[in-house]
């Protein structure tokens, strides 16, 4: 397989990977690979259409996905799902099938894919760690729990939902807890990555620092 370079960009859920990523991979021209939307997807089929968690991997196999960087949509099988693989129950669903070595080992050679016919910017979990273990820039951006929280919390008020910060907060470091401690890809900072503590940074302070980081690698 012959793969072009990679923008990895990784870290727990609510650090910004999505915002960073985006952002880096419009200026770029690259493609982006949102990795957490595919373990949710997958999560949606399971959930849809009633199946075992063992069988799985199985459904993964003939996924159709297109992410959209404008629109900020994602495409199943033609079907926009965007906003319906942001619900906690899907979140919940892809955070234990995330777990199975053989849902990971499924999902695993679909993800490198999209790096073949472009150059990417792929965010998730263990993009420098597993699935782009060559890309030439990793950043792991990294912030507490209860910056993250507080984050989602506000989202969620001012999109006029019900939202509540303890609540948020113990799924948050549930999730964190199951991602960092599972025994397949844990949630971890690839040994040639920058980590990014944005705990007390800005959006334009982040970018700014990643930018740094793609100078220095020779991306940008
Ligand atoms: O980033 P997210 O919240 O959309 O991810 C959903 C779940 O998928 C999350 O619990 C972790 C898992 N995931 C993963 O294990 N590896 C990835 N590369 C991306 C997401």
């Amino acid at each position: 397989m012959s793969q072009r370079p990679v923008v990895c960009i990784d870290g727990p859920s609510g650090a910004g990977k999505g915002t960073l990523a985006r952002a880096l991979a419009r200026e770029l021209g690259w493609a982006y690979l949102d990795s957490g939307a595919v373990y949710r997807i997958l999560a949606l089929r399971v959930l849809r259409q009633g199946l075992d968690d063992d069988a799985a991997s199985a459904a993964a196999a003939d996924m159709q996905l297109r992410f959209d960087l404008d629109s900020n949509e994602v495409w199943l099988d033609g079907e926009a799902v965007a906003r319906e693989i942001r619900n906690e129950d899907v979140g919940g669903v892809a955070s234990r099938l995330a777990a199975r070595p053989d849902v990971r080992q499924a999902l695993l050679t679909y993800q490198q894919r999209f790096a073949e016919p472009e150059p990417l910017v792929a965010d998730g979990r263990d993009m420098g760690t597993v699935v782009f273990p060559e890309a030439p820039c990793k950043i792991f951006l990294d912030a507490s729990a209860e910056v993250r929280a507080q984050r989602r919390y506000l989202e969620l008020r001012d999109a006029g939902k019900d939202a509540n910060f303890d609540r948020i907060f113990r799924e948050i470091s549930a999730r964190d807890a199951r991602d960092r401690g599972r025994a397949t890809a844990p949630l971890q900072a690839a040994g040639d990555a920058l980590t990014l503590d944005c705990t007390q940074l800005t959006v334009t302070e982040v970018q700014e620092a990643a930018r740094a980081h793609l100078s220095r690698t020779g991306i940008l």
